[in-house]
């Protein structure tokens, strides 16, 4: 039932760049801002990339100074956050701008943070209150995405874990909002097959629980159906015969994921949280691996928005076993696993994970309430 006498509050402020070749624009976005000193802040991998360099040489070539930070983990801890700042202060810079995927952009928003703000980097976090905190500017922050998976670069949120437990943290602010995002499909056309299938299930993961996530947000709803609908019709050609309209479709339909998530995400995504803080799993391939189990899990209670989403899949049957079925043959044609021992998980690990999927921040939004005892049949079922 929806309460009609609820104010709420909906956002859609980013300003976005999309196309071929907007990163183009980045220096004159910078000098037009009178900026000079950028931080990028991307990953070892990525600056390794020739789109990578030649975002350098470019900036250099307009006389830009520019120093790189790329120290970080594959699962980004707070250490990495805190070298990140010194960075930033060592080298006199004015602005900062994450390029790579969630994990370099999650680093680059949360140095952001870092620059004014001086407590203990976890006092931020958003589960006990540390929005309140965030109370100074943030330095100028652009994002350029480089996968098509988290759209961490139109969020307001950085997940950075611990480094002993790494355990993970979610740093927000609606001041950590990019102040414009380049999104170009072209930095994505060398993307390998398997980041570009575990990144794009991760975004499908987002729309499709946004869609049916518990809050009333019919815009983000709209955003969420067209979503998946781009990603269901474009995944496979995107990871198995790439070009530009299938990166292009990963990339916007990705971003309208993490749009369509400030409704809320749920099981799927705190199952998927544990195998990351335990296995060091990437985040888009525990979320794939989880989907069609939190989806069954869901269906009884929402069938409605699951014969929606058939519906957008242009599916045969619109129903919510269908949907189900889907998802599994997706994950067995993009040659993704289908099971939790595939990732290393074991009988062993079953308790521990079902203790940190109860105690994540994600659930709470899911369309039926989650128990500990469900999250731990649903992994015993996913083994
Ligand atoms: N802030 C948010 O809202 C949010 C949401 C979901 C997930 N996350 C975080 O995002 C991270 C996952 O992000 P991800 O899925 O983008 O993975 P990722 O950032 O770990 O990137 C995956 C791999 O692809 C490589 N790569 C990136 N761009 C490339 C390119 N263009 N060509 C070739 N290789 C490239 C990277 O070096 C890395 O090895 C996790 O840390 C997760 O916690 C954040
Ligand atoms: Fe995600």
């Amino acid at each position: 039932m929806i309460d009609f006498n609820v104010v709420r509050q909906y956002n859609f402020p980013t300003t976005i760049r999309f196309g071929a070749g907007a990163v183009k624009e980045l220096p004159a976005h910078l000098k037009a801002n009178g900026l000079s000193k950028p931080l990028l802040v991307t990953d070892p991998m990525v600056a390794q990339l020739g789109f990578f360099k030649e975002i350098i040489r470019d900036l250099e070539a307009q006389s830009f100074s520019v120093e790189v930070f790329s120290d970080t983990h594959k699962n980004p801890v707070k250490s990495d956050v805190e070298k990140g700042g010194e960075a930033f202060k060592g080298t006199g810079r004015d602005c900062i701008i994450g390029i790579g995927g969630g994990a370099a952009m999650d680093v680059a928003r949360a140095i952001a943070l870092r620059i004014h703000h001086h407590r203990d980097l976890f006092d931020y976090d958003d589960l006990i209150g540390g929005d309140q905190y965030v109370t100074e500017e943030v330095p100028y922050f652009i994002t350029v995405p480089t996968t098509s998976g988290t759209g961490s670069e139109v969020g307001r949120s950085a997940i950075i874990s611990e480094d002993d437990t790494h355990r993970k943290r979610i740093l927000f602010s609606p001041k950590l909002l990019a102040k414009i995002v380049f999104a170009d499909p072209l930095l994505t056309m060398d993307l390998p097959a398997f980041v570009t299938a575990a990144t794009g299930m991760d975004a499908l993961t987002h729309n499709m629980e946004a869609y049916i996530a518990r809050n009333w947000h019919p815009m983000c709803e709209g955003i969420a159906l067209e979503g998946i609908s781009l990603i269901y019709g474009t995944i496979v050609e995107a990871v198995k015969s790439p070009d530009l309209a299938s990166r292009s479709k990963m990339m916007i339909a990705s971003l309208m994921g993490a749009v369509a998530f400030q409704k809320g995400l749920g099981v799927v995504h705190s199952l998927a949280h544990p195998l990351s803080s335990l296995l060091d799993t990437h985040h888009g391939l525990a979320n794939a691996v989880n989907l069609p189990y939190g989806m069954q899990f869901n269906i009884i209670g929402s069938e409605e928005k699951f014969r929606k989403m058939a519906q957008v899949m242009a599916l045969k049957k619109d129903s919510g076993s269908a949907v189900v079925e889907r998802l599994f043959a997706l994950n067995r044609e993009l040659e993704l696993p289908l099971h939790l021992r595939e990732l290393g998980v074991q009988q062993s690990h079953i308790e521990t994970l079902a203790d940190l999927a109860f105690a994540d921040f994600c659930h709470p939004n899911n369309p039926k309430p989650v128990s500990r005892e469900d999250f731990r049949k649903l992994y015993i079922e996913a083994l």
